[in-house]
């Protein structure tokens, strides 16, 4: 007798390709959707499945007027309100992604994924106890969704309860299987509180489950430097370096530690990402480190002849501005208005809060001074220039945008000789073991007059406290030498 197979119908074909698309198979994906959508366009499982397929492609804006599209008809649909909810969320749009999220909830009251969307956007929006409320009811109920976890330990540490923040982590350690992410969250959060020891410990403990990634390795190596264990930083970044050739900030790191040849500047990534992950705490971790650099210059800009002849300055150019510290400290001079750039999208948000800037910009120093057009009678930059190693870039952009007699009043870090008396690094400037380069005051100073600058103003200073010592540097206001 013949059989006739039953034809698929349409979610069954779409559950097909959803399986295929779990297994990293989208091309086995791809015919089933297409003859799933001849039977049936509007089921949600098959827009879910081609978002998926869109999002791989690259195919962003497909994949939200798909979204958009199937919400029309199917509003209250759980699963549709947190695919949004993730798309929005990836592109930054936090407001959109809660709203979504919010919805999904609403639509179905039990879902921990929900909640723990709704609480990681709102954590985003700065929300900070309705994200911990939200996120602590998603982790009841479903304790294994470790990003959800990850996020609730950093708004616990954002409201200041780091001991908490610490217990969420331990627990999803704790509860296994072994998950690389919470263990680096662990690890940095160790980091953060400055306990090196049990950072170290815990790297050791995700190297022995075989889960170590690049991070892990690099988090080992910062800490086992701050432990002044220079020969096992070497090994960890050794580590990282094999995982991970191409990261840019492991790269910079292994350099600082001289496993491979110095850069002439910290790596853009470098710079993004190291600030990026300590925005929210460099105010107060640069107040307990005695920084102090912003009202040095404050103090300098004062003595300026026309604000000491009563007289207002005009607009400020705040280079590596980062949480807006400068412009606070210049905040009571007539001065303004500012414009601050930085690398760092996450420092920019803090200087934002602030509300001192009329403008902020993301971009790179050398780069934006290249290209703007303006004369600035003020260009500041505290406790930046440590991240260029060649200065003469970073002054002949300076020139080209300094007015006549317009001032660039900056610091830089001193390099010491070392224990046996020689310079470290190339004789003009050296990377650091923290990532930063410091530079002989010779150096500096060719490199002003060779950009045909002059020194207006000269004063040694105490840049920060490391690790129980000051750390030297001159504080330099420039001028043209035409001026
Ligand atoms: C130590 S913080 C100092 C922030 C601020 N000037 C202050 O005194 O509080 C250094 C800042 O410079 C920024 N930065 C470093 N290199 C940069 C570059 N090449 N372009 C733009 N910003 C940079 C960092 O993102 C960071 O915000």
């Amino acid at each position: 007798m013949n059989m006739i197979s039953p034809v698929p119908d349409a979610e069954t074909l779409c559950r097909q390709a959803t399986a295929f698309l779990d297994t990293g198979r989208p091309g086995a994906a791809r015919p089933l959707l297409a003859a799933a959508r001849t039977l049936d366009d509007t089921i949600p499982t098959l827009v879910l499945a081609e978002v998926r397929l869109a999002l791989l492609d690259g195919a962003l804006i497909q994949a939200i007027e798909q979204l958009d599209r199937a919400l029309i008809t199917n509003p209250s649909h759980a699963g549709l309100r947190k695919c949004r909810a993730d798309v929005r969320y990836g592109i930054g749009d936090w407001e959109g992604a809660a709203r979504d999220a919010a919805e999904a909830v609403v639509a179905q009251p039990s879902d921990a994924d929900a909640k723990a969307r709704l609480g990681t956007a709102l954590l985003e929006l700065g929300y900070i106890k309705e994200a911990i409320a939200c996120m602590q009811e998603a982790l009841a109920a479903a304790p294994n969704l470790v990003g959800c976890r990850e996020a609730l330990a950093r708004a616990l540490e954002a409201a200041g309860d780091i001991e908490a923040a610490d217990r969420v982590l331990t627990d999803g350690l704790a509860r296994g299987p072994a998950n690389v992410t919470l263990f680096n969250a662990a690890i940095m959060l160790n980091l953060r509180r400055r306990d090196f020891v049990q950072a170290v410990a815990q790297a050791e403990q995700a190297v022995l489950a075989g889960i170590a990634d690049a991070t892990t390795f690099a988090l080992r190596g910062h800490a086992s430097c701050s432990l002044g264990q220079h020969d096992q930083a070497v090994q960890a970044y050794q580590e990282a370096l094999k995982l991970a050739p191409e990261d840019q900030h492991i790269r910079h790191l292994a350099a600082a530690h001289g496993m491979t040849s110095e850069g002439r500047r910290a790596p853009a990534d470098y710079v993004r990402h190291a600030f990026d992950a300590y925005a929210g705490r460099f105010d107060a971790h640069l107040a307990s480190l005695g920084y102090a650099i912003p009202s040095l210059i404050a103090d300098v800009v004062a003595r300026h002849p026309k604000i000491a002849g009563g007289n207002a300055l005009g607009p400020v150019l705040d280079l590596g501005c980062g949480t807006g510290l400068v412009a606070m400290a210049l905040g009571d001079l007539p001065l303004g208005p500012f414009t601050g750039i930085d690398l760092s999208p996450n420092m920019l948000a803090e200087a934002e809060r602030k509300r001192l800037y009329a403008t902020l910009r993301e971009a790179d120093i050398i780069e934006d001074l290249s290209t703007q057009s303006s004369q600035w009678p003020l260009i500041v930059a505290a406790d930046v220039v440590c991240y260029f190693g060649d200065l003469k870039g970073l002054m002949h952009g300076i020139s080209r945008c300094l007015a006549p007699e317009g001032w660039f009043v900056f610091s830089i870090e001193t390099l010491l000789p070392d224990r046996d008396g020689v310079l470290p690094g190339n004789g003009d400037w050296a990377l650091l073991r923290q990532g930063r380069y410091a530079h002989t005051h010779d150096y500096v100073y060719d490199c002003i007059s060779e950009a045909d600058l002059r020194i207006a103003q000269n004063d040694r200073c105490v840049i920060r406290r490391e690790a129980g010592a000051d750390v030297p540097g001159l504080l330099l206001t420039i001028t043209p030498v035409a001026a």
